[in-house]
């Protein structure tokens, strides 16, 4: 099963996507975790794409795609992926169609998270993620147990340097010029999916299971 989550920064695609990928054991690929995990250690990958994300730009696309194809051939892959930040592109879209094809394959759903303005920019700035294993908290609403670190990892917790509101703001304009025509692109493919990401976690994540267990059974069916 082949599995997008789209949405503007701040949506809930991260938290989500890594309920979902637990929950069908499937491989989680977030492009955002990919490039800052690069930057964490220093490699030549996040040489390349540290401006970037610090700017709250997009990495080009050849990279993009090079470092997505390149993971998606890990063996972990081969059930089936879920997909959060990426494709953000239409240039992206198109390359990871053409690269499903030749496998005689294709994606099954997009799921779409929408909500507010007002309400991702509250979420942005109350976010603190792991350093090490890039979960994301709430500090109002889900804060770890322990403070300042991650209950799954143990690792540390740091505010992203592109969730400033300067970084917020571009990041946006990029989302609005950039990736939402994207929802186009898979409702004219018949693949979207629109889910309200308003409300708490498990909210929206109950909405989303009901969607792709209705996906699962329409394919074993
Ligand atoms: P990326 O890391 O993908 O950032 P993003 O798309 O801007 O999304 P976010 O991670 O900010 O938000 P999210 O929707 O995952 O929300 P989350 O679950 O964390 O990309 C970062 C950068 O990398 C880009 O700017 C770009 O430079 C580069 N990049 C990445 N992919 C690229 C690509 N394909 N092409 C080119 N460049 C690329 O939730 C947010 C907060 O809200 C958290 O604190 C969470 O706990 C909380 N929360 C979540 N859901 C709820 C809820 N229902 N109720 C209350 N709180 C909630």
């Amino acid at each position: 099963m082949y599995i997008i989550f789209l949405g503007a920064p701040g949506a809930g695609k991260g938290t989500q996507a890594a309920n979902v990928a637990r929950e069908l054991n499937l491989a989680h690929v977030a492009t955002g975790d990919l490039f800052r995990q690069a930057m964490e250690a220093e490699t030549e990958l996040g040489t390349q794409v540290g401006a970037h994300v610090a700017r709250g730009t997009l990495v080009p696309d050849e990279l993009t795609i090079r470092v997505v194809l390149e993971r998606l051939a890990a063996p972990d892959c081969a059930r089936g992926v879920i997909l959060d930040g990426f494709p953000r592109t239409q240039a992206q879209a198109k390359a990871l169609d053409r690269a499903l094809a030749e496998q005689f394959k294709s994606i099954d759903r997009v799921i779409y998270i929408k909500i507010t303005e007002a309400e991702l920019l509250r979420r942005l700035s109350q976010r603190w993620v792991c350093r090490n294993c890039q979960a994301p908290y709430n500090i109002v609403n889900s804060p770890s147990e322990s403070e300042g670190k991650c209950d799954k990892c143990g690792g540390e917790l740091y505010q992203r340097p592109d969730d400033t509101p300067q970084a917020v703001k571009k990041r946006l304009e990029v989302y609005f010029s950039e990736t939402a025509p994207l929802i186009d692109y898979y409702t004219a493919a018949g693949k979207l999916v629109e889910i309200d990401g308003e409300g708490g976690i498990d909210k929206v994540s109950r909405r989303i299971m009901a969607v792709i267990r209705e996906e699962s059974r329409a394919r074993r069916a």
